[in-house]
């Protein structure tokens, strides 16, 4: 009896507020930012995959959900409400604990120990996992990239076998909408027992984690320069699609009644939304930047809402057009808006657009790289997992095997994890964690009342109720659907819970012990 008390209690055993801030290595960072500069970072990690590649599976539907059709405008706007409720409530925690390791190290203050352990694991989802569906949008804007220049480039390059550039999944996929046979169009590895193992690669997915992985470990600095470039591109090409579309927009492609403009009802709003939620995933990185704003009280919630507005108005321009020049039944899904452009006859528009798409992407797989180091490095340093993953390269001083591990981890589930699947996965994990986020602030208004906010959620208790309520909305969609994503979901806490049980919860015994013996 008493051990299962003591073992309750180590799992809620809870880091102070204090002594997260005391450990916070960034504490002394210079209050340069203001609401401008937090609207540019907050665009730069917002838009990419979701806005240049999701929304084709969001208004087309996938094998895993029904699509929305036109009706994604409406899907837009509740995965932006369900957004902007957690949002306020991560910015009043940024701004109260300002340390790095965003989620997971709020837990460890309001939840204790196991909690901080399980939202760390599944954070892993919203960034690892998430970069596979970046690196496999990528792809697709790869290939429109490639076909810009068939005069020039070698046919088996710009043609190169699909079984070459798309994981097994997405040939099966591809092999049932066009009626191919799987064994015409890639190779098999035929193994005793009749055993067959399709191949399929996506080696441009692949290579740009590789590449990216070895740059980080040799050492890249965010500049705010680079990254205010990008947000200008990406406005621009994003505008731009806009305007040139609207030009060829055929209003009745938006449908004539309600059963065309929704073709799958509200389920396929539902499901719409819980998919284009990814395009809006990213914006929390306003609210890590708390502690270096100059005046967060003002300028935090003025900078979140700000790119919400500003993301929510982009997207919904982008979606009409889209669905305005191009037949429900003819968007593509891999690059639709490429796509759209060649649709209407602009391939030279459609090649720029590539271009752009390839930046937005590469600078969103980039964060999201970084993001997945510097999680592990937090619970790693927690002895949540082996500390020698902390090790530090000796030339180029960044923590290389943290790097590699992640990269890796993205490489392998790339074999066999398609775009819609690990996309609705990064889903699950970051409704998971704003869940979490909404209850901590709730928590910390009774624990802690009296620690200075400098910026505090408006309409408390109700704005964080409705954020968990809106979360576990969309993601009760997915679950009463039965979908696959929801499956590999709760695989993925079942190992996270094994992992904690056989190997993280000793070793932070063991750590306690060491500190005993140090005191
Ligand atoms: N919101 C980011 C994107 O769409 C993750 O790529």
């Amino acid at each position: 009896m008493n051990s299962i008390k003591t073992i309750f209690n180590n799992l809620i055993k809870c880091k102070t507020p204090q002594e997260l801030i005391d450990e916070g290595e960034n504490s002394e960072l210079k209050k340069t930012l203001g609401a401008f500069d937090l609207i540019v970072i907050g665009i730069g990690a917002v838009v990419g995959t979701g806005i240049f590649t999701i929304i084709g599976s969001a208004i087309v539907g996938s094998s895993d959900g029904a699509g929305a059709g036109t009706a994604v405008v409406i899907s837009m706007l509740l995965a932006a409400l369900a957004s902007v409720f957690s949002a306020l409530s991560y910015s009043e925690i940024a701004a109260m604990i300002p340390v790095a390791g965003s989620a997971y190290t709020y837990t460890y203050a309001t939840m204790g120990e196991f909690m901080a352990w399980m939202v760390g694991w599944i954070l892993m989802l919203e960034y690892a996992i998430g970069n596979i569906t970046v690196a496999s949008a990528w792809t697709g804007y790869f290939v429109q990239f490639l076909k810009g220049f068939k005069h020039i480039l070698p046919a088996f390059v710009v043609n190169c076998p699909l079984w070459l550039r798309n994981d097994y999944r997405t040939m099966y996929e591809l092999c049932n909408k066009y009626n191919w046979n799987p064994q015409d169009v890639m190779p098999f590895i035929n193994l005793p027992f009749g055993i067959h193992i399709p191949l399929a690669i996506n080696i441009p997915a692949i290579a740009i984690v590789f590449i990216l992985t070895l740059l980080l470990i040799k050492g890249v600095k965010e500049s705010t320069k680079v990254a205010t470039i990008m947000v200008g591109v990406n406005m621009f090409i994003i505008l731009s699609f806009i305007v040139v579309g609207s030009f060829y927009v055929a209003p009745e492609n938006w449908g004539t009644s309600w059963a065309t403009f929704a073709p799958n009802g509200i389920e396929g709003i539902f499901s719409g939304a819980f998919i284009i939620f990814f395009a809006y995933i990213g914006f929390d990185a306003v609210s890590t930047a708390a502690e270096e704003t100059k005046n967060p009280q003002r300028d935090l919630p003025i900078a979140i809402m700000g790119t919400l507005l500003i993301c929510t108005i982009l997207y919904v321009g982008a979606a009409l057009v889209l669905t305005g020049i191009v037949p429900f039944n003819f968007i593509d899904t891999q690059a639709p808006l490429a796509h759209a452009m060649r649709f209407i006859g602009k391939n030279w528009y459609a090649g720029m657009l590539s271009v752009g798409a390839l930046c937005a992407l590469t600078s969103v797989l980039l964060i999201y790289q970084l993001g997945t180091t510097r999680i592990l490095w937090a619970m790693s340093r927690d002895r949540f997992l082996p500390k020698s993953l902390n090790a530090v390269h000796p030339k180029f001083k960044t923590p290389h095997i943290m790097t590699w591990l992640s990269g890796l981890v993205v490489i392998i589930c790339a074999l066999f994890m398609d775009l819609n699947l690990s996309a609705e996965l990064c889903n699950f994990g970051t409704f998971t964690s704003f869940i979490i986020i909404c209850i901590a602030v709730l928590i910390l208004r009774k624990t802690e009342p009296d620690r200075p906010r400098p910026f505090k959620v408006p309409f408390c208790p109700w704005f964080p109720i409705f954020g968990i309520l809106t979360c576990f909305a969309l993601m009760y969609c997915k679950f009463s659907a039965k979908a696959t994503s929801a499956l590999y979901f709760i695989l993925w806490l079942i190992i996270g819970l094994t992992i904690y049980a056989l190997y993280s919860y000793n070793s932070k015994r063991q750590e306690e012990l060491e500190q005993a013996d140090n005191n």
